[in-house]
């Protein structure tokens, strides 16, 4: 019998003490998760947590207030993680704020894009997946020289349960999300033996803007969706699931038993969103 040999998870540290005198640098975090990220990082005592967005006006807005709470810990970037000419711009001054170091990166920013199939076009899927894939990937390319030279590093990426779990008239995002989840997964275990970790983020069903005033009345808080991706951070997951709702679908995706009931759901949802309720959860 094939046995699995169990690899050694980061020992005896607790979640504070993985942040405590860290670099952090965390996109899309001038609003809902990234911005709750940012301040937990701060409260865990991370040394520099670098806030990127290309949102400049709630950038300053936000990074003003973390400012004045954390004076010299905490540093604003102005960056549309489309570009990847921002993007290395980006990590390299990130990298500055840090006196060289940039411990953990989360690739945060990300677009709901909802949208009919028959509505999109390749300009469309060019910009999908240049905001929900190629802004990480180009991040992780400029970061691993410096993680390389400082022996080591973290990078998280947020996904989503739609990324396991597709879901109709979001053709785009289910893409996008899944092909995040292939590339942090195998990009894990080529990089592991090099110090350096891979995480996935399925951050559950969050109350943020990103619901355009449509939050179901299931979404944890962006402080709560934070508290447990740092968690699963700290502990080295492969898959970081806050929810119970994603960790049952993970489970049962690709279970035969279950793939009636989750045809049914999904097809409901397909109905729905058909029917005009394009946010239907
Ligand atoms: P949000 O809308 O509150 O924040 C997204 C931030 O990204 C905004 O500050 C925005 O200015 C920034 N941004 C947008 N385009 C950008 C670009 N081109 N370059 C740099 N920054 C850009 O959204 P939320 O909910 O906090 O989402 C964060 C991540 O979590 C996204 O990747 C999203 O797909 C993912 N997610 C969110 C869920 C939720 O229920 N809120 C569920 C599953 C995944």
């Amino acid at each position: 019998m094939n046995t699995v040999k169990v690899i050694s998870r980061i020992p005896n540290c607790s979640m504070r003490e993985y942040y405590e005198n860290k670099v952090a640098l965390v996109t899309g975090a001038a609003s809902g998760i990234g911005l709750a990220l940012c301040e937990a990082l701060l409260a865990m005592n991370a040394k520099v947590v670098v806030m990127a967005d290309l949102n400049r006006e709630k950038l300053s807005g936000e990074w003003d207030r973390l400012h004045s709470e954390y004076p010299g810990r905490v540093f604003p970037v102005q960056a549309d993680v489309t570009r990847q000419k921002d993007v290395e711009e980006m990590i390299r001054k990130g990298a500055e704020c840090g006196d060289g170091r940039l411990d953990l990166l989360f690739n945060n920013a990300g677009l709901g894009l909802a949208k009919a199939f028959d509505e999109t076009t390749d300009a469309d899927w060019d910009f999908a997946f240049r905001i929900n894939f190629y802004g990480a990937l180009h991040a992780i390319r400029a970061v691993l020289p410096i993680m390389r030279a400082q022996g080591g590093g973290h990078i998280a990426n947020t996904a989503s349960g739609i990324g396991f779990i597709p879901m109709a008239y979001q053709s785009m995002y289910s893409a996008t999300k899944a092909a995040l989840i292939g590339l942090t997964g195998s990009l894990r275990y080529e990089l592991w033996d090099e110090n350096i970790r891979f995480s996935a983020i399925i951050p559950g069903t969050v109350a943020t803007p990103i619901w355009q005033g449509n939050v179901p009345k299931d979404a944890i808080t962006p402080a709560e969706s934070a508290h447990g991706i740092l968690k699963g951070v700290a502990a080295n997951e492969r898959i970081v699931i806050i929810t119970d709702a994603d960790r049952a679908g993970a489970r049962d995706i690709y279970l035969p038993e279950a793939a009636s009931a989750i045809d049914e759901l999904l097809l409901d949802i397909a109905r729905r969103r058909r029917s005009g309720n394009i946010g239907a959860l």
